[in-house]
């Protein structure tokens, strides 16, 4: 076994799935030849055929190793040993999660994976932060569309405000816009999963503190409770996003993580995009409608009797060209030059799973190269966020195909200058996605 520690420096868990298919064509195509990987999964056959078939799109490259995996805890310390970084498209996590996890934690082996199931990231803190942090190892849950951008552009907020005006926000809005044109048998697996383990609750009343040991409930105000509505001068109107509740809580972990960084009373809110008061209204109830349902057992029953049972099956790819993520966000905090405004903007345009893919796969490299400062001093191991990854990870997006902007509005800056023209010319990078 010893010759065998730290083998690979990737092993990809579930690669035979949706999820795990797109993640490892990313690492055939995309990967420096000298990576060394390994697919992970329970069926040689579909391993073997899998590596055949992605050999098509470098045929110099070594091809990758093959484990078989088996879901019980010395097996998994014995897997997850051999690698440096393990990534997790084994899903629903609150199933079949917390056995990787653990096993990484005592390991210390790097972990990502795609979950947005927000409860059970809870228990992973819970059961797994102290044992991650005493055996080095840094685990990353929410690595996916959902949690990802609206932590990065947080912190890339963040960091700009505190870098401009000598002083962190305090208040961060974010509109959040995601067009998916279908979902994978794995992800309507996770939200039954999710919701049949833990309830609905956190849905309903979001808690942004539910991932660090100070939860807090959001206060709403009635209207807002029972319309959805909110207009924001720059963002428009807005109303009640089904991601918003696992995103912030997971910028909410970040400002824990990061005490450096960020205000201790940042308020973060996030919403979704409507076209009018009326459009909002009715997509914040269609949601409370579907949260509710979910809760039903008979609901759930036949949401999974419907969904495709076969692992590897969702969407046809053709399908998911025109897809795209629009993030927009507004910092904004009284600063000694006056109330001042930041602005981001986070967009993809393409597959939102293979969007999913290209952010793990990244945050897999920067964890490679971890001779990258993250900022994180003593703090840089245990349950962590995606932006704990700091601006390698937002680098290596950009150069991926993310477009991640800073501007300052409109507005005037310090010295009398238009911000924008100063920021854009500094910070802005728009590359066309990967094909
Ligand atoms: N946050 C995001 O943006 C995002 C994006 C994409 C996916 N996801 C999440 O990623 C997860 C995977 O989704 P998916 O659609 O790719 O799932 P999927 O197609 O059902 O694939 C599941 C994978 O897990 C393997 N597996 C299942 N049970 C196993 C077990 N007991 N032991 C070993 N391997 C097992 C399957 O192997 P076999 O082939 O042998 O059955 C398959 O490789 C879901 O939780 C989904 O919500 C999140």
């Amino acid at each position: 076994m010893e010759n065998e520690s730290r083998k690979y420096d990737i092993v990809l868990l579930g690669p035979t799935g949706y999820t795990g298919r797109f993640v490892a064509e990313y690492i055939a195509q995309y990967f420096p030849p000298d990576v060394s990987w390994a697919l992970a999964g329970r069926s040689h056959r579909k391993l073997h055929e899998l590596a055949v078939d992605i050999q098509k799109f470098n045929a110099d490259r070594k091809p990758p190793g093959i484990e078989i995996l088996e879901l019980l805890p010395e097996r998994l310390q014995r897997l997850t040993r051999k690698a440096k970084v393990i990534i997790n498209a084994i899903g629903p996590y609150s199933i079949h999660g917390s056995a990787v996890v653990e096993a990484c934690a005592f390991s210390g082996t790097q972990y990502l994976d795609f979950s947005t199931e927000t409860a059970w990231i809870r228990d992973v803190i819970q059961m797994y932060d102290a044992t991650a942090k005493a055996h080095k190892a840094v685990i990353i849950p929410a690595i996916g569309n959902s949690s990802s951008p609206s932590d990065l552009t947080a912190f890339l907020l963040t960091k700009h405000f505190s870098q401009y005006y000598g002083r962190p926000p305090d208040n961060i809005q974010t509109s959040f816009n995601m067009r998916l044109n279908g979902m994978s048998g794995g992800s309507l697996a996770s939200v039954v999963s999710v919701a049949s383990r833990y309830g609905v609750w956190n849905l309903l009343f979001p808690n942004p503190g539910f991932l660090t040991p100070n939860p807090s409930s959001r206060h709403k105000q009635l209207f807002k409770r029972i319309f959805g509505y909110t207009f924001d001068a720059k963002l428009g109107h807005l109303t009640t996003s089904f991601a918003a509740a696992g995103n912030e809580a997971v910028v909410h972990r970040s400002k824990f993580l990061r005490p450096d960084l960020y205000s201790k009373n940042l308020s973060y809110q996030e919403y979704m995009p409507a076209t009018g008061v009326f459009q909002a209204v009715i997509i914040h109830l269609v949601t409370i409608i579907g949260v509710l349902l979910l809760a039903l057992p008979p609901f759930r029953s036949l949401v999974d009797r419907l969904r495709p049972k076969e692992t590897g099956s969702g969407p046809k790819r053709e399908l998911l060209q025109d897809e795209m993520i629009e993030l927009n966000a507004i910092a904004s905090g009284r600063t000694n030059y006056g109330s001042k405004e930041l602005r981001a903007k986070y967009t993809f345009h393409g597959p939102m799973y293979g969007h999913s893919v290209l952010l793990a796969a990244e945050a897999a490299m920067v964890l490679l190269d971890r001779g990258v400062d993250t900022g994180l001093g003593g703090e840089q191991y245990g349950v962590l966020t995606p932006s704990c990854l700091g601006m390698a990870f937002v680098d290596r997006l950009r150069e991926s195909g993310v477009a991640l902007e800073i501007s300052m509005g409109e507005t005037m800056n310090r010295n009398g200058h238009p911000e924008e023209d100063v920021i854009r010319y500094k910070h802005s990078m728009v590359v066309m996605p990967r094909q």
